[in-house]
């Protein structure tokens, strides 16, 4: 190739990048911590500037809250984009259906005049939670007594279980051939009866039901079915720009979090390329979104746990109960340890904090920013469940404040202390904080 060859080679390479930059930007959007984060609000901020929002993970246990002026929705499996009339929104491979769930959800949609037909594409791959799963997730948390994991009892585990199995799992595709399906149930259900009955000693679930259930979710899924990998394809090729929504946090990730009180996918930023088929490479920027605490619903460690008042203050200053179980959430203080370790994992670019306004009123204010170990110090985050029960916390104070902080809409104008314990956190973790959370609306974001 001529030097000149080499320089246009080189301006076209410069120039379409900043071209795709300016027009065609791809995000991802993850949770730092045990879930619950506030994704569902950042993925509907951001939402406004995508044209697709993908869920890629996880199940019916995710309870993502978009607020949009007097109206509150939970979204469990419609990605967080589906309250915005023009949003495509996908539901990939990687996430497990609940029909009954993703049906009401619709429906509950359209109520509030908000359709789905002609945007709404769920992957032929993705797997069907079924009934038995549910009550399988039911019946095995039951039987653990104290020892077991809290889950949300929404089939995730026993589906993703089977999934992985592949010999009696269901997916989306096979709604496609009823005469297959209804050859496909019989076996799965003879499977599952024999194992429910000799575990739990429980009646049998009829395969004629079951089967006329998904009849009905034939009828009112398919239409929606699609490749969603191709679509997406396409869609980047198109120049479409593409929001990717995970659900739950990366330490509840399969593999990386603080097994076994994870979930059963991989629910930091690594589990996007598998769940939908898309490199994360194609992806131009992942937010990671942590509260300015830290919460936890289920079983596990939890270091900066504050089972005590200030734990209570947090609570029902933040409003947290779980959104889709309903349960309290265990509070605590801010894990500068725990969120760097799902930043590294994670490839994180820049942090949305929300609920700063949750602290407000607080004494002061804690952020752990080292564990102690055996008597060893370490800010690498173990996420062996085991070891990090025995981790101590070290704790650095900063001060508070009293101001209402919820009509701020300028970093600036936050209380002096507010700005600081945002940049300490900056800080510690190395990563910019580009989103501020102050309230649940959408007008209620800091943009920096
Ligand atoms: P997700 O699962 O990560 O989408 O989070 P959830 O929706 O389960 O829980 C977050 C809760 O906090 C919801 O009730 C949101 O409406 C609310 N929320 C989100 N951001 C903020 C914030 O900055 N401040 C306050 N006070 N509430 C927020
Ligand atoms: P979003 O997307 C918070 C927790 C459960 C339990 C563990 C395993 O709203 O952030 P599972 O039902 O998945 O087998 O439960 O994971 N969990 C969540 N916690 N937010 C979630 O989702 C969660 N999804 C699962 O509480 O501890
Ligand atoms: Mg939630």
């Amino acid at each position: 190739m001529t030097a000149i060859g080499c320089v246009l080679k080189l301006l076209r390479f410069v120039f379409d990048d900043i071209f795709r930059e300016l027009t065609q930007m791809n995000f991802c959007v993850v949770g730092l911590q045990w879930g619950d984060e506030g994704k569902g609000k950042i993925v509907d901020v951001l939402a406004e500037h995508s044209d697709i929002v993908v869920r890629y993970n996880g199940g019916a246990n995710a309870g993502h809250t978009v607020v949009v002026g007097d109206n509150t929705f939970a979204l469990h499996l419609l990605p967080s984009g589906a309250v915005r009339a023009n949003t495509i929104c996908v539901i990939a491979n990687g996430v497990v259906v609940d029909p009954d769930t993703l049906i009401k959800e619709i429906d509950k949609l359209a109520q509030k005049n908000i359709t789905l037909s002609n945007r709404l594409f769920i992957s032929e791959n993705a797997h069907l939670v079924l009934d038995y799963h549910k009550k399988e997730d039911r019946l095995r948390e039951e039987s653990l007594g104290k020892n077991k994991l809290g889950t949300t009892i929404r089939g995730i585990g026993p589906c993703c279980a089977d999934k992985v199995g592949r010999s009696y799992a269901v997916r989306m595709a096979d709604l496609k051939d009823l005469k297959k399906l209804k050859a496909k149930l019989e076996t799965i259900v003879d499977y599952k009866n024999k194992i429910l009955a000799a575990l739990y000693n429980i009646e049998p679930i009829s395969a004629g039901t079951l089967f006329e259930k998904c009849k009905s979710y034939a009828d009112q899924l398919l239409p929606f079915t699609i490749n969603t990998t191709e679509f997406l394809h396409k869609s980047i090729a198109d120049g479409k720009s593409i929001l990717f929504e995970g659900a739950q946090g990366a330490l509840l990730d399969l593999d990386h979090g603080t097994y076994p009180y994870v979930t059963s996918s991989n629910s930091s930023s690594l589990g996007m390329p598998a769940g939908c088929g898309v490199p994360s490479k194609m992806v131009d920027k992942i937010f990671g979104v942590a509260k300015a605490y830290t919460t936890r619903v289920g079983g596990g460690p939890f270091p900066t746990e504050q089972d005590n008042e200030i734990g209570q203050y947090i609570r029902q200053q933040g409003g947290e109960y779980g959104t889709t179980t309903g349960r309290p959430r265990r509070c605590g203080w801010f894990d500068a340890v725990a969120i760097s370790y799902a930043i590294t994992i994670g490839a994180i670019d820049t942090i949305a904090l929300m609920h700063l306004d949750t602290l407000t009123g607080l004494k002061e204010i804690k952020i752990c920013r080292a564990y102690e170990i055996n008597g060893k110090e370490t800010t690498f985050f173990p996420a062996n469940a085991t070891k990090l029960a025995q981790a101590r916390c070290i704790y650095e104070t900063v001060p508070s404040w009293d101001e209402d902080i919820t009509e701020v809409n300028d970093f600036h104008n936050l209380p002096l202390n507010a700005q600081n314990y945002v940049c300490r956190i900056e800080e510690k973790t190395g990563k910019p904080i580009t989103i501020i959370g102050v309230g649940p609306k959408r007008n209620q974001t800091i943009f920096r």
